[in-house]
């Protein structure tokens, strides 16, 4: 028989069941957990998405009933019948420890093979083969609350924007192709033969012509395509909270962000977050931090030591400076007693990667002593005026690095300073770190493309009184543009936008689109500007982004239900895959296999 029919229904969930339920007869329905035979004893643990409850069977269970429990496997589903009892043992590790049902009905609703790894929380299997077994990986608590928590803040999300006056539209899937920067996932046409749809990157275009629609204000949870290189806070298909909001400034879109990141944090995780948060200007953060989405959870901050090294006879500070560079500092307190000559050197060719050609370093140890690999090349007044100014003690070791760019001095330096947070455990707050980064440059040159790139997108308006700079020294030319930084992750970004056709045409001029291009690539946008347009603004959250670090996880593949791997692929269904020729056919298309 390939079904059985079934009788019992289920009336309750097992991780609901408690001490006032005592004397209530219930059908729970879930997978077995464990079972455990102690011979006139059986105990049965079932889980379902709330919890486990203990089912009992002993000498007064119906004998077919006992051997059905007896035969009973790990992952099997069943539904149970009984009536609720106290526990003689209890276990008030779990919610339900009290109390257990004494079963008179068992329906093995389903089998289960062997699992491939064991369902339980925290588990350390290999995580290729939990993502190829997504569904029984989703199984363990700890993995299903992430995704149900998702569930939550998404809720609070509409609940949120839906009371501030926002309207949920669902903008189209299939696009025109306007690259805003990664690569665009492309869809073959069937009908016009040679033409693609994209999978649109972010719902750009579409929210502004929402505000261009009077709409007002818009939401949406949106699902975002970028093929890029993955990393651990990337993935090619991820989703936005992305809003917009007409007749605005970047106050007021600033304003309604931290009232959404107030609201959610209290209510998942009961903290109380303080606004107006934190603002730093792009340049201030770059300065101190090498980076424009700093952990301000800990120090080590980038001192300048260009003013004391500029005539220096050591030629790798003096040269740096005067090819237009800099020589810059950290000071990494209290762990030089840790940090061995090999490690160092280690960290030397690791900086490497962040384009530094050197790392010199000074160790001052517990006694005073001090070794170091550039001060024998500096007369005294440059090695006390440097240890001055970076505030040297015992413990301390000083990391310097110059260039001819200073870019690379500060954004090696930035990556450092992370590195050896992490390596030496030096965040100590469990506090969330919420900044907002502003006064970002509007553009930056592109030394592959030779051309002036959009920091954010093509989209963002330029400060008022930076206009006139955008032909003269674009370099110059501010952006009205906002980034939201979470414990050193950029969690969302936004901007007020440009609303004035002249002014969308001079940037796509600036950015090096011949008219011919920029009516190709963004015309309807560019016809749609003819027709009145309010002044806008909006942003977009990284939602998995948000969650990831709301909820402490390392990889942003915990908090998406079926998520892709490094390479792209999704373990689970084994895609993307070859296709039928007939499939390939029908599109026109022909396969080179080199
Ligand atoms: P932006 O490109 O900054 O802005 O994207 C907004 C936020 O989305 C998240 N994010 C990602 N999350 C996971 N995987 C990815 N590959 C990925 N790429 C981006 C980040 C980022 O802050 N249209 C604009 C928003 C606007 O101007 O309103 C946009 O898409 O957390
Ligand atoms: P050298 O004269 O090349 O032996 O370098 C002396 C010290 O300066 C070594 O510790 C190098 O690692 C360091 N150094 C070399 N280039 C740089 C650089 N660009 N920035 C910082 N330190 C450097």
């Amino acid at each position: 028989m390939i079904e059985k029919i079934k009788n019992l229904k289920r009336n309750k969930y097992c991780g609901e069941l408690g001490i006032n339920d005592i004397g209530k007869e219930v059908v729970v329905c879930g997978w077995v957990q464990r079972q455990r035979d102690l011979g006139h004893l059986i105990f049965i643990d079932l889980r379902d998405r709330t919890g486990v409850v203990q089912l009992a069977f002993d000498e007064h269970t119906d004998k077919k009933i006992f051997q059905k429990a007896f035969e009973v496997r790990s992952e099997f589903v069943l539904a149970a019948k009984g009536f609720i009892r106290e526990r003689s043992s209890k276990n008030m590790q779990i919610k339900t420890g009290e109390i257990e049902i004494a079963v008179s009905d068992l329906e093995v609703l389903s089998e289960a093979e062997t699992t491939p790894f064991e369902i339980v929380e925290n588990s350390n299997a290999n995580e290729e083969l939990r993502l190829k077994y997504r569904y029984l990986d989703l199984r363990r608590p700890d993995v299903q609350d992430k995704i149900i928590i998702r569930h939550k803040i998404v809720k609070i999300a509409h609940d949120y924007f839906d009371e501030n006056g926002f309207i949920e539209v669902e903008t189209p899937m299939l696009i025109r192709s306007t690259p805003e920067g990664a690569r665009d996932y492309l869809v073959p046409s069937r009908i016009f033969r040679g033409s693609f749809f994209a999978l649109p990157q972010s719902p750009q275009l579409y929210k502004q012509l929402l505000m261009l629609a009077g709409f007002d204000r818009y939401f949406q949870v949106a699902r975002c395509f970028r093929d890029e290189d993955l990393r651990a806070d990337r993935q090619p298909e991820f989703t936005q909270l992305d809003f917009e909001m007409s007749f605005v400034d970047e106050n007021d879109v600033i304003s309604i962000t931290e009232g959404f990141i107030k609201k959610v944090f209290k209510e998942i995780l009961n903290q109380d977050i303080s606004v107006p948060l934190k603002r730093l200007t792009y340049f201030e953060a770059m300065n101190r931090f090498g980076t424009d989405k700093p952990d301000l959870r800990f120090g080590m901050e980038i001192v300048e030591l260009t003013d004391i090294l500029k005539n220096s006879e050591f030629k790798v500070f003096s040269d740096a400076i005067a090819s237009g560079g800099s020589v810059r500092a950290i000071n990494a307190k209290d762990i030089a007693p840790r940090l061995t000559r090999k490690e160092i050197d280690r960290l030397t060719s690791w900086i490497k990667d962040y384009g530094a050609k050197g790392l010199a370093w000074t160790k001052i140890n517990s006694d005073l002593s001090s070794s170091s690999s550039y001060e024998k090349f500096l007369n005294e007044t440059e090695i006390i005026r440097i240890r001055k100014t970076v505030g040297t003690q015992s413990n301390d070791i000083i990391f310097i690095v110059a260039d001819s760019d200073t870019k690379v001095v500060l954004e090696s330096l930035g990556a450092l300073r992370c590195k050896l947070a992490d390596k030496f455990d030096l965040i100590k707050t469990s506090e969330p770190n919420l900044l907002w980064i502003t006064d970002f440059p509007l553009l930056e040159f592109d030394k592959e493309e030779n051309r002036y790139v959009a920091m954010h997108h093509p989209f963002t308006a330029p400060r008022h009184e930076d206009i006139e700079k955008l032909d003269s020294e674009p370099q110059n030319v501010y952006a009205r543009a906002y980034d939201l930084v979470f414990n050193g992750n950029e969690i969302g970004g936004g901007s007020v936008r440009i609303s004035n056709l002249e002014l969308q045409n001079k940037m796509f001029k600036v950015l090096g689109f011949s008219k011919e291009e920029s009516k190709n690539k963004f015309g309807f946008l560019l016809e749609a500007f003819k027709y009145g347009v309010p002044p806008h603004g909006g942003l977009a959250f990284g939602l998995d982004r948000l969650i990831m670090l709301m909820l402490n996880c390392k990889s942003i593949r915990d908090v998406i239900a079926f998520p892709k791997v490094a390479s792209s692929a999704e373990l689970m269904s084994n895609s993307p895959s070859f296709v039928d020729k007939r499939q390939l056919d029908e599109l026109s298309i022909i396969f080179n296999s080199n």
